[in-house]
């Protein structure tokens, strides 16, 4: 028999199994196979074989002359996780899918025409844009989630502009660009190209971190973007780079597959832009084939600066 705690720990579990729309309970096989054993009728030797009560009554078995053995009760299998406990992939807010609909293009076929500024001026413009807009920035729903914002560092006369997409869980506790894990490689991309960080600049399409590191929602991209663009046409570097397919659909206004738009140059208002692969993708694919692809487009990158080219590469180019 089982026990009271049994039977209540069981009825526990049938619960859960009923409230996440399970009618039927379905065992393994293994655990049929020692349930009808449990169930069945153990005879004892030597007992009179089951009388028939007639057609369509099954035999009523013989009472046994001595007890029946007792066969252990199946194990139950432990309760299912709950429908909230189960892993989800990062989506946007319900309120942010439901009101997902084409967003316009915008033209970016035309140079900047603003007046290039000084670096103390940018550095000024730069400043202001942080403490008075990006700091204070509540356009789209992830002011509340935010620890700090991300508004992008490093040499404003710089001639290489990295775009990435929006600030991790490190960059959000350290208000800084790319210093977590995808970080690490982008600065060892850039040493490899014989620069540092401080030589160039790096920034993020969007300046707070989306819960759970999930993709810019369109509508957050619109919201932000105003500052990016303000920063590229202070900076007015000679290349960027854009790291992974949000910066890249973002600056080229498209929707192809990162495959197709890596390693080819394009114009963007007069700054020739090469897209490429997001460290975070090439940690995570980390294959000889992705590095090489990088590696490579990193290189005309660097044909374009007039940067020289590693005496190998140079060969090999
Ligand atoms: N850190 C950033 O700042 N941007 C990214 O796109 C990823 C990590």
């Amino acid at each position: 028999m089982p026990s009271p705690t049994d039977k209540a720990r069981f009825a526990v579990f049938l619960r859960s199994e009923r409230a996440m729309g399970l009618r039927a309970i379905p065992l393994p096989m293994r655990s049929v196979a020692a349930a009808r054993r449990a169930t069945a009728v153990v005879r004892p030797a030597g007992a009179a074989p089951m009388r028939s009560m007639g057609a369509g009554h099954p035999a009523a078995p013989p009472r046994p002359m001595t007890p029946p053995p007792r066969v252990a009760a199946p194990a139950m299998r432990p309760p299912a996780p709950r429908i909230a406990e189960m892993p989800m992939p990062p989506m946007p807010p319900l309120e942010l899918q439901m009101t997902r609909k084409p967003l316009p293009t915008i033209d970016f076929s035309q140079p900047f025409d603003a007046p290039l500024l000084s670096t103390e001026q940018k550095r000024l413009h730069l400043a202001q844009l942080d403490q008075q807009k990006i700091k204070a920035c509540t356009l789209c729903g992830l002011s509340p989630t935010r620890t700090n914002t991300v508004l992008g560092e490093g040499d404003v006369d710089a001639r290489l502009l990295f775009i990435g997409e929006a600030p991790g869980e490190t960059e959000d506790q350290t208000g800084r660009p790319f210093v977590g894990k995808a970080g690490q490689l982008l600065e060892k991309m850039i040493a490899g190209m014989g620069l540092n960080r401080e030589q160039v600049y790096i920034c993020n399409i969007i300046k707070c971190r989306p819960p759970g590191n999930r993709a810019p929602a369109p509508e957050e991209v619109v919201a932000c973007t105003p500052y990016l663009l303000d920063q590229v046409q202070t900076i007015r570097p000679q290349v960027i780079v854009t790291l992974g397919l949000p910066a890249t659909h973002f600056m080229l206004q498209t929707r192809e597959a990162m495959g197709r738009l890596r390693g080819v140059w394009r114009t963007w208002r007069g700054i020739r832009l090469m897209p490429t692969y997001h460290p975070s993708y090439v940690l995570r694919s980390y294959t000889p084939d992705v590095r090489a692809a990088v590696w490579s487009d990193l290189q005309k990158v660097m044909v374009e600066l007039g940067l020289p080219l590693p005496k190998r590469s140079a060969a090999a180019s």
